[in-house]
């Protein structure tokens, strides 16, 4: 498992491992045009909002390189901006690396800089972690999900070297099964003891399985702490509230957009409706079935118990404290254009 590189320079290409295999299948790809870049994202071959930033840095800076007209470079870039719409970490990385004067540069000291955030989130997170706690998470937020070291699962792999011993309850998340197919993997290679679920338990564990907190990823987090993240994640915020149980979502200040007031400003990516209605290329529904796939949900800022940055916790009210990361100093290996 450790030896999983989820994105990585390659010279001529960008080199990423095809998350959608896993766990089955360890295969690699290499994208070296736009179309390939965007296409690794668009069909979750590359997946999880961080580490989409660092292969789109990475794959601005190789068209920058192999595409010598300024008209087909920007065209070019804007394919890969526009690949996928919810997550902001994309066009972040994507408008840095595009403004760089040394692009390859940029894209080695974003990658650089999330390992660095990743691991700084997970000591600020700990402090939320007891002892053997039991904790509920969703979707898939590990050092597949960041290119790094991982978000809410950086945390959790945290507490697991420190001891801690925590208990997770891992939903499966459909329709495509990021929890079951890549967190379960990160959490048992870690030893961690880990108890999959399906997403439609959430509720019922939290009644009776003395969950002691939720941690979650996100895509995107409005100004007023209003958080997009993997369809499902709303109820389960729903869930926690209804028990009394607390809920964090753990994120860099790259997914945080300050630009948007509120999640009723943050892009929900609709998705094919096959994800749903087949399951592991066999038909679930009658053929013709019509689809509602939304691929996130936006949790309301007031469900959220507190933030995990790499500035430490934030907590409520978020109109006052989520605004003071714009003022904070970058954390990393910062590009000469960044300092
Ligand atoms: O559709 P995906 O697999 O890209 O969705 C990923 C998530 O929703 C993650 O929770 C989020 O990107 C945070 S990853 C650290």
């Amino acid at each position: 498992m450790s030896e999983l590189t989820a994105v990585a320079w390659d010279g001529d290409a960008v080199r990423y491992l095809d998350q959608r295999l896993l766990p089955h299948e360890v295969r690699y790809g290499r994208a070296r045009t736009a179309d390939e870049i965007a296409t690794a994202i668009e069909t979750l071959a590359v997946r999880g909002a961080p580490c989409i930033g660092v292969f789109a840095a990475y794959g601005v800076a190789l068209l920058r390189r192999t595409i010598a007209d300024d008209g087909t470079f920007a065209a070019a870039v804007r394919r890969v901006r526009q690949s996928r719409p919810t997550a902001v970490n994309l066009a972040w990385a994507v408008d840095r690396v595009t403004a760089a004067a040394d692009p390859l540069e940029e894209a080695n000291a974003i990658h650089a800089e999330q390992v660095a955030v990743d691991a700084a989130i997970a000591e600020h997170g700990l402090e939320l972690v007891a002892k053997g706690a039991r904790i509920l998470t969703h979707c898939n937020t590990g050092p597949l999900a960041t290119a790094g070291g991982g978000t809410a699962l950086g945390v959790i792999l945290a507490a697991q070297r420190g001891g801690k011993k925590p208990r997770v309850f891992v939903d499966e998340t459909r329709p495509l099964l990021q929890g079951s197919r890549l967190n379960y993997l990160e959490l048992q290679a870690a030893g961690v003891d880990a108890l999959l679920i399906v997403d439609s338990a959430a509720a019922l564990a939290m009644k009776e399985q003395e969950i002691d907190l939720c941690i979650v990823g996100a895509d995107r987090i409005a100004a007023n702490g209003d958080v997009a993240n993997k369809i499902g994640t709303y109820g389960l915020a729903i869930a926690a509230a209804h028990h009394g149980i607390p809920f964090y979502v753990a994120a860099p200040r790259s997914t945080f957009d300050l630009t948007i007031r509120s999640g009723a400003e943050i892009p929900i990516e609709q998705r094919a409706a096959g994800e749903v209605a087949a399951f592991a290329g066999a038909r679930a529904a009658p053929e013709g079935a019509a689809v509602y796939n939304p691929a996130f949900d936006v949790t309301p800022g007031h469900l959220v118990t507190a933030f995990v940055t790499e500035y430490g916790v934030l907590r409520p009210p978020y109109v006052e404290s989520i605004p003071t990361l714009e003022f904070r100093p970058a954390i990393g290996t910062l590009s000469s254009a960044h300092r």
